[in-house]
């Protein structure tokens, strides 16, 4: 659905009326009713305790001037995740020689925003340059490597990013670890390697492993929380556990909050750091309704336990989603420019669905 028609225009039409310079307090003295203007998401959010409500953005759409105005907005979006200009082959594509003219270019955005920066992410078996994978290191190597790494990366940007995705993508859906050149040289030691880096990097940011297909109970998830004990044991610092949450429409796992208390009882925060929900086009009014209750059921988890810190969606408009290039006719997965958005609002505001 493009912004023109969507049914959410009296928050995102031309006029821009629920977006005011001077965003809503978070400590605001009660929640918006059902006859005050909608808030912004992230209003919302941050007044029921949450710290933000937040988008992944990337580079090429900072000049898009319709764009910015929402992501601009910290009426909505309290938070921005870098969806590409922090990784490793964008920060570090030779040997020992840093770029963060693109990293900068979102951080700074977020310092002239106020808004809450994730840094997105240190370690990841993709988005590698080859000479990390190619050069043959032996473990004192890539030891050396991945510290220097975080080093160069988490101390450039030391100070402001409230965490970090340290790891990205460690396991595999059967709870084993992922075969990849960091494991297949370290073992599971690389991650105590990459995260007491981090640490010493930037030591106030929230350190995070980050991951998909652990929003729910099961195999997976048993495998994390196992790994976070495991962290804890060995005295390694871990702050935080990331759910992706790139769901499908109609099938959200109903076991979220369950799971994501079972890693709150470890003494771990959690966020939902990459949620988008696609379906298999054409969107239909079905789609988009059965949509705007899996994204309610995704943020009202979220609100149910305390350790969730925030939400942030893969992007926020379809016309900047990973979707359509990634899964072949699948799309309509953001919500902003959708239905999914009064979902959101609706979970924010304590309201029922029905
Ligand atoms: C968005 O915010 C940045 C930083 O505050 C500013 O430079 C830019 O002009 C803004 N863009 C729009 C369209 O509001
Ligand atoms: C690891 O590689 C370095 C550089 O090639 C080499 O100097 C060192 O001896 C190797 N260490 C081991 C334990 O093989």
């Amino acid at each position: 659905m493009k912004l023109s028609q969507a049914v959410t225009l009296a928050v995102l039409c031309g006029t821009l009326p629920a977006i005011q310079a001077t965003p809503t307090p978070a400590a605001s003295s009660a929640l918006p009713t059902g006859t005050s203007v909608v808030s912004g998401a992230n209003a919302l959010a941050t007044a029921v305790g949450k710290l933000y409500f937040g988008s992944a953005t990337d580079n090429p759409e900072l000049t898009d001037t319709t764009y910015m105005t929402y992501l601009n907005s910290s009426q909505h979006f309290g938070q921005i995740t870098p969806e590409n200009s922090m990784k490793w082959d964008a920060t570090e594509p030779e040997v020992n020689t840093f770029t963060f003219t693109e990293g900068d270019q979102i951080a700074d955005l977020a310092k002239s925003n106020g808004q809450i920066l994730r840094g997105h992410n240190l370690v990841w078996y993709q988005q590698l340059p080859d000479w990390v994978t190619s050069n043959d290191y032996n473990a004192t190597g890539l030891t050396a490597v991945i510290q220097n790494h975080i080093a160069g990366v988490a101390g450039h940007y030391k100070g402001q990013p409230y965490s970090w995705d340290v790891v990205n993508e460690p396991l595999n859906d059967d709870g084993s670890f992922r075969s990849d050149v960091f494991y297949d040289t370290l073992g599971e030691s690389y991650i105590s390697i990459a995260l007491n880096a981090a640490h010493e990097a930037d030591p106030n940011a929230k350190l995070y492993i980050n991951e998909y297909n652990i929003e729910y109970t099961g195999t997976k998830s048993t495998a994390m929380q196992s790994l976070v004990t495991t962290l804890q044991a060995d005295g390694v610092p871990i702050d935080g556990i990331g759910m992706e949450s790139h769901f499908i429409v109609g099938e959200v796992p109903t076991t979220l909050v369950e799971n994501f208390q079972a890693f709150a009882d470890l003494g771990v925060e959690i966020a939902i750091t990459e949620l988008d929900i696609r379906m298999t086009l054409p969107e239909t009014a079905a789609l988009l309704e059965q949509q705007k209750q899996d994204f309610y059921t995704v943020v009202d988890a979220c609100l149910q336990v305390s350790a969730c810190k925030g939400i942030t969606v893969w992007d926020w408009t379809d016309k900047y989603s990973w979707v359509p290039s990634t899964f072949s006719g699948q799309g309509a997965a953001t919500p902003f420019d959708d239905p999914a958005f009064d979902g959101i609002v609706m979970a924010l505001k304590g309201q029922s669905l029905s």
